[in-house]
């Protein structure tokens, strides 16, 4: 029977380019699963897209100083290129920002709304003033209550990978103005994830629904189970499906102009989008790839990183069984993470590798990366990339051992027979258990694969190619040549039988070398039942060898690891940018260089002192904020930058007439700006 599959891998936020961690998490192991698939001719689709919505979009506008759709439109094209550069075949890479997206998300939210399947409640939310802007999500960071990590975020902690509330975090903070935010009041639909405990548990801990049986929970992995259940557990809470911003797809009721949806409630959605799309434009019907009444016995199969589990595993399953008609996912291998030298991979420190940066130097290399990525998956715990290991990976697995293998096979086969492949005779008990022991390896590659272990079957994989080794260096044709031409036949086709195998079983994980095996034995791209029975055929030619693997030098490494190092930058504690402004704006800022010629103390106030400022247009008085740092006495006579045009403003019963700037440094202490020479007082500042 046709096994049908319905395979997502999470959509990258277009926010920034891809780096090895979602790769080796994420992409390369759905994209492994999916060739080994469709070796089997499964009926499989493949969808991915970019993420174009949420805090992780507008926060990157902001922070380039652009409009949000440049950022998407700009990073949609970077990883669309790495992922077709690098071979990941999805059948279709969409995007969240298209139309039809906006309406399919758009109408699954009516379609709950009129179910009555949220809650529209008003409560008080994080807000800030400065912004005039609600904070949520990553707009807010704030100390984990959970693990007491510095950074969570106002939905999630990386560090511990719990789900919070703003409210939740300890000591608060807008990432907009770096302020303590103040509470006010607003109005969400949110879903009641609280009422869905019960089915939930059942179906993820016995993968049974409506009193059926959905999913083999066994195949689910632990990590992902164990962390569904301690959500579970700890108790779900409703979560608002709407948020106050104007980038996202519109709350499709009269009474949510001004809000979008939650990016989580529309981004998993997409992958439903890319489907109709993909189906219009290959004339299917989406229906058949995820509506239980089309679909039958489909399974949907979510590759995702863990950050993500409880989005696919409890939060798109209530929504696709509350909306109704849905399959709902039948695994979720989620990874773990993937560390880099040492350290957690960052966007913002610049500590990563790019995939489209490597695919550009090492074009040539793709499948050395792809081999170490698996070889390294963070199945089930977090695992680390260094390049001393990726080294040492290629050299002494690819290089020696499948490299030598295949190698030796094919030279000896022209030294012996001109490229003629060798019909050989009959074959005996020297040569029964490397045959029998190749028959087992593709079983146990199957059965893992299905398991999603992908690290283990490509070091099954691996051990054919050792398997191949040790067959030669035990039966060594080269001393029998002259002497027994006639066992050296067999060997020869025992050998070439493995390599055979070897560029079936390659192909999941090394589709690029697995080709050229294929084409150096004159044959066409095989099917996993050939892994079975296809046999070479005696008197057929193969090509001359080629190099598959170059060893990798010491200082290709030294020069990876010193490009990381120079392109990384230092943890900042200071503030982010905050928001453009354009040249008029900043010629309204009236600055000049003023004298102090009396400072005093006020009372009650430790660290404001009452300055009298000569601007030399006036003479005024400005309160500053720096009597922790400097004794009046010390600053008379002092020069000071000032601006003027600042509305005054009473500080302690005094009025403000400006403000005097100082610069901070990192402990927070404040000094007078230098300057070189002796100002005239009340000159401009530009
Ligand atoms: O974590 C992320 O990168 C998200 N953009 C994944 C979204 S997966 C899906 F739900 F769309
Ligand atoms: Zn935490």
């Amino acid at each position: 029977m046709t096994k049908k599959y319905t395979i997502t891998a999470a959509l990258p936020y277009a926010n920034g380019p891809l780096h090895l961690g979602h790769v080796a998490g994420v992409y390369l192991p759905a994209d492994t699963f999916v060739r080994f698939l469709r070796m089997n001719d499964a009926d499989v689709l493949f969808v991915c897209g970019s993420d174009e919505h949420g805090a992780a979009i507008t926060l990157r506008a902001k922070k380039e100083g652009v409009s949000p759709k440049e950022i998407v439109d700009k990073y949609h094209g970077i990883i669309g290129k790495a992922f077709t550069d690098f071979g990941i075949e999805f059948d279709i890479y969409d995007r969240t920002s298209s139309a039809l997206h906006h309406e399919t998300s758009s109408d699954f939210f009516k379609e709950l709304n009129n179910k009555d399947r949220f809650i529209q409640k008003t409560s008080e939310q994080y807000y800030d003033a400065d912004y005039n802007q609600f904070l949520a999500d990553r707009y807010i960071t704030g100390t984990c209550p959970k693990c007491q990590s510095a950074d969570a975020y106002g939905d999630q902690c990386e560090k511990c990978g719990s789900d919070l509330s703003p409210t939740d975090l300890i000591n608060p903070k807008s990432t907009l103005s770096g302020q303590l935010p103040v509470l006010r009041k607003t109005s969400h639909w949110f879903l009641p994830m609280d009422q869905h405990e019960g089915w939930l548990k059942r179906w993820i801990t016995d993968g049974l629904l409506d009193g059926e049986q959905q999913h083999d929970p066994k195949a689910w992995r632990n990590q992902v189970t164990g962390q569904c259940m301690s959500w579970i557990d700890g108790g779900l809470k409703p979560r608002a499906m709407t948020r106050d911003l104007d980038w996202g797809v519109k709350v499709p009721l009269p009474e949510g102009e001004g809000k979008v949806l939650y990016v989580w409630l529309d981004a998993p959605i997409g992958y439903i989008s890319a489907t109709k799309k993909w189906a219009k434009e290959n004339n299917k019907k989406w229906e058949d790839y995820w509506l239980k009444e089309h679909a039958g016995d489909r399974k949907l199969v979510h590759f995702i990183g863990k950050d993500n589990i409880v989005f696919h595993a409890i939060i798109f399953p209530i929504l696709l069984k509350d909306h109704g008609g849905y399959i709902l996912p039948d695994n979720v291998p989620a990874s773990e993470f993937l560390n880099l030298e040492g350290d957690k991979f960052s966007t913002s420190r610049n500590w990563a590798v790019w995939l489209h940066e490597y695919i550009e130097a090492y074009p040539d290399k793709i499948d050395e990366l792809k081999y170490v990525l698996t070889s390294i998956a963070p199945e089930s715990k977090d695992a680390e990339f260094t390049w001393k290991d990726f080294q040492s990976r290629v050299n002494s697995e690819l290089a020696d051992v499948m490299g030598n293998f295949l190698n030796r096979t094919i030279v000896l086969t022209h030294k012996y027979y001109n490229g003629v492949i060798p019909a050989g005779h009959k074959r005996d008990e020297r040569d029964e258990p490397a045959i029998l022991e190749m028959r087992q390896i593709g079983e146990r590659i199957e059965a893992l694969m299905y398991k999603y272990k992908f690290r283990e079957a490509q070091s099954e994989m691996m051990g054919l190619a050792r398997l191949g080794n040790r067959y030669l260096a035990e039966n060594e044709p080269w001393k029998l040549a002259k002497t027994d031409p006639a066992r050296v036949e067999t060997i020869m086709s025992v050998s070439l039988e493995i390599t055979l195998r070897l560029s079936i079983a390659a192909y999941p994980f090394l589709p690029a070398t697995s080709k050229k095996i294929q084409s150096i034995l004159n044959i066409e791209a095989l099917k996993w039942a050939d892994y079975e029975n296809t046999k070479l055929i005696p008197g057929n030619v193969i090509q001359k060898p080629e190099i598959l693997f170059v060893k990798i030098e010491d200082d290709f490494v030294e020069n990876e690891i010193g490009k990381l190092q120079s392109k990384a930058s230092k943890p900042s504690k200071f503030k982010p940018m905050k928001e453009p402004i354009d040249f008029d704006t900043f010629q309204k800022l009236d600055l000049r260089m003023g004298k102090i010629i009396s400072a005093e103390k006020i009372e009650k106030a430790d660290k404001l002192l009452k300055l009298t400022v000569d601007t030399g247009i006036d003479v005024r008085t400005v309160v500053s904020g720096i009597a922790l740092d400097y004794a009046p006495e010390e600053i008379v006579n002092k020069t000071v930058l000032v601006l003027l045009n600042l509305v005054p403003r009473k500080i302690r019963g005094v009025e403000s007439q400006g403000m005097v700037l100082m610069a901070e440094d990192e402990d927070g202490k404040l000094s007078f700006l230098a300057t070189e020479k002796e100002f005239l007082h009340g000159q401009s500042v530009s």
